[in-house]
């Protein structure tokens, strides 16, 4: 099992560093524990090279491939593909992600169209001064959710200026312990072959919107043509288990809705 985590803090040793090593920790005793072998891949976005988005579209119509910007990102991408798993993490500036975090997210919003990270799990993290963190986890859920991202759970944290490890776990052991058993299930059960209700219905708009697009060429259009999406059979990005019922129900919903928002 490979999980990657992503660090947006700008401090080296700060709450959001040290949350990451307190759920490693957690995430290590349940490998051992279950006879798994753990690798993780840690990125800390302030010690890498990654330019702000410049808005051009060439990654949306022409190719992530084609970026005119030549920084670190690429090496950031083939190791999210190679990973079973994602801890996305931030400290909360202004009500919401750091800067740098959301330059991550920017940079990747060609995954929104051509969702290449389905079947993988994500936990997100916010670690916060005072409260709340519903919004900064927001941020990361909706962008990672829209990548094609199993959200296994999410973790805020309440760390003051700056916290020690110990008052960490004095204030959120028990949600420490929850975060990391989420993501280490989800990815030891494969719960991404059940998604979500939500996750089914946003599909089936998406997938009306491009069957109604095919005879319009587009590189995202072609995207879920390729990988066979636009299929009437197909129901989800990847293969489904035990959601047939949710499954025809989101997708009775979500063409209603296409009407309305494609
Ligand atoms: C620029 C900046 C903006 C912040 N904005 C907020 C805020 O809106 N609400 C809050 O409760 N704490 C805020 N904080 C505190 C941080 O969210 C908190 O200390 C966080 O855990 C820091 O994580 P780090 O040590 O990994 O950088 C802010 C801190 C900084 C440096």
């Amino acid at each position: 099992m490979k999980i990657m985590t992503i660090n947006g803090s700008l401090r080296k040793n700060g709450n959001t560093a040290r949350t990451l090593c307190l759920l490693e920790a957690e995430l290590n005793q349940l490998a051992s524990a279950f006879g798994v072998e753990l690798i993780f891949e840690h990125i800390s976005l302030r010690d890498i090279n990654l330019q702000y988005c410049r808005g051009c579209r060439t990654c949306f119509d022409r190719g992530e491939d084609k970026c005119p910007i030549k920084d670190d990102l690429a090496s950031i991408q083939s190791k999210m593909a190679n990973s079973d798993g994602l801890i996305a993490a931030s400290p909360v500036y202004v009500n919401d992600v750091s800067g740098i975090m959301k330059t991550w997210l920017d940079r990747l919003a060609y995954l929104c169209h051509r969702p290449a990270l389905s079947g993988k799990c994500a936990l997100t993290v916010a670690t916060i001064g005072v409260w709340p963190v519903d919004h900064t986890l927001n941020t990361l859920d909706f962008a990672l959710s829209s990548w094609g991202y199993y959200l296994a759970g999410h973790l805020g944290i309440k760390g003051g200026a700056l916290s020690t490890p110990e008052q960490i776990l004095q204030l959120h052991d028990r949600q420490i312990k929850k975060a990391a058993a989420q993501l280490f299930f989800a990815i030891y059960q494969q719960k991404s072959s059940s998604p979500s209700f939500m996750s089914l219905m946003t599909f089936s708009i998406q997938q009306r919107y491009w069957r109604n697009k095919i005879t319009q060429p587009s590189l995202d259009g072609d995207y879920w043509l390729n990988k066979g999406w636009t299929h009437p059979q197909c129901t989800y990005y990847i293969p489904t288990k035990n959601v047939r019922f949710k499954t025809a129900l989101a997708r009775l919903i979500g063409w209603g809705l296409s009407y309305f928002v494609t």
